[in-house]
């Protein structure tokens, strides 16, 4: 009996050191963490979750949750840039992983390695070596991606669909068959929004049009401007089935949804932070509520994408930053976040560990991205510099004032060369 008492008393010995040692953890935390990021309103959730984690963690640590409102970051990546060239970085920021991380701020010298975090917490073991490579310069890794989005989704109703006696259209020629009748029934066959809502109809049209060889031949310079003039040529006809003269420019993607939800649009292509939210704003729920499949023509192919953070240089508050990422790429945080973004883990080993609180919806993209063909993003960062992007807008514009599909491949072919973004 003896022998039992002593145990449990050295047990309970054990467990206060540890419980100590954890509290002298957090409080050896102390001060501010400042997360840049634009996820502001109706994408704030996620963050907000993951926050709420890091408090409960760190409760000496004053978080400062930075937003800049504008979907896509249009509006944050300028913010950014004028506080990290002014020498006031945020402690963390929110990136794309791939060129919009190494092209910018990467080969700029203005982030920090993490090669060490990762060996510390095992995390090359439980990434996809696509989405390793994209974070990875010349041999260090340098950002903490918190999810993996998708770009390539059709969003409708089913309700909408029935009464107008249609299918979801599985190619770019099927949609185009039916664009008339749907106006004609006083719809919008495919609701656009803001501009660069436009350049990621670009991006899943060109994949269509394409497909995944294609599209990657586009960055290797194999596609060059016959494979763009067609790309240019269809999308033409795909903006006549949208609200791109009437009143696209002054929607946000968020608006651009509800025209679907409220039955003004037919079709929505865009990522699926939709589907965060669809499901968590919104409420509703994914395949009765609204429909979802590939869009036109990618079926089997995943365009991805994927959010990132990582350490700048000169930073004063490292130590916490280091904490922010620790529990950004753990399965907790994974799973706080994710399960209310309308993304799917990066981790591979995340969504087993909380299966039930993943939706339909979440399900069937995370089943995709084990099988598909991956392709990246141009419109969120992963395939093309911020030069490229910055540039890329004005070859849609030569397409809408001109209506010549060559004069935009030719724009196009010259912006990759100035950029250097296609292989040159
Ligand atoms: C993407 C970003 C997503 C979502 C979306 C709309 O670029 O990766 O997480 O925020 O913009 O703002």
């Amino acid at each position: 009996m003896k022998k039992y008492i002593s145990l449990f008393l050295t047990l309970l010995l054990a467990l206060g050191l540890v419980g100590f040692a954890h509290a002298q953890d957090d409080d050896e935390l102390s001060g501010e963490l400042e997360i840049f990021s634009w996820w502001a309103g109706d994408e704030a959730p996620a963050l907000e979750a993951l926050i709420a984690l890091y408090n409960e963690m760190h409760p000496n640590v004053e978080v400062i949750n930075a937003t800049v409102t504008g979907g896509s970051g249009v509006n944050a990546r300028a913010v950014l840039k004028t506080r990290m060239l002014g020498g006031n970085p945020p402690d963390s920021f929110q990136v794309h992983a791939g060129e919009e991380l190494t092209g910018t701020w990467v080969v700029a010298d203005r982030m920090e390695d993490l090669t060490f975090m990762f060996e510390e917490n095992g995390w090359f073991d439980v990434l996809p070596e696509d989405l390793l490579d994209t974070i990875t310069y010349e041999g260090g890794v340098f950002s903490v991606p918190v999810n993996i989005h998708r770009s390539n989704v059709l969003w409708y109703l089913p309700e909408t669909l029935d009464e107008l006696g249609l299918e979801v259209p599985a190619t770019i020629e099927e949609f185009l068959a039916v664009c008339p009748d749907i106006q004609a029934a006083g719809l919008t066959p495919l609701v656009v929004a803001e501009p660069w809502t436009v350049n990621h109809l670009w991006e899943t049209i060109a994949l269509g049009v394409l497909g995944a060889e294609g599209w990657n031949g586009i960055w290797t310079g194999e596609t060059g401007v016959a494979g763009l003039t067609d790309v240019y040529a269809t999308f033409l006809d795909v903006l006549e089935c949208t609200n791109i003269d009437a009143d696209a420019a002054g929607l946000s993607w968020q608006q651009a949804t509800d025209r679907v939800i409220e039955g003004e649009a037919v079709f929505n292509i865009m990522g699926d932070w939709a589907a965060g939210y669809l499901t968590t704003t919104l409420g509703l729920e994914p395949g009765e509520d609204f429909g979802f499949a590939a869009s036109f023509g990618t079926d089997g192919i995943f365009m991805w994408l994927s959010d990132s953070f990582g350490l700048p240089l000169g930073i004063t508050n490292r130590e916490n930053t280091l904490a922010w990422l620790e529990l950004m790429l753990s399965i907790e945080g994974q799973n706080a976040f994710n399960t209310l973004k309308g993304s799917i883990p990066a981790r591979v080993d995340a969504v087993e560990a909380a299966m039930d609180e993943y939706n339909a919806y979440l399900l069937s993209a995370a089943d995709d991205w084990a099988v598909d063909v991956l392709v990246g993003s141009l419109a969120h960062g992963t395939a093309a510099n911020e030069r490229f992007m910055g540039d890329f807008g004005q070859t849609i514009e030569i397409l809408l004032s001109t209506g010549n599909p060559q004069a935009a491949a030719n724009a196009f072919a010259a912006i990759c060369s100035q950029a250097a973004a296609c292989g040159q």
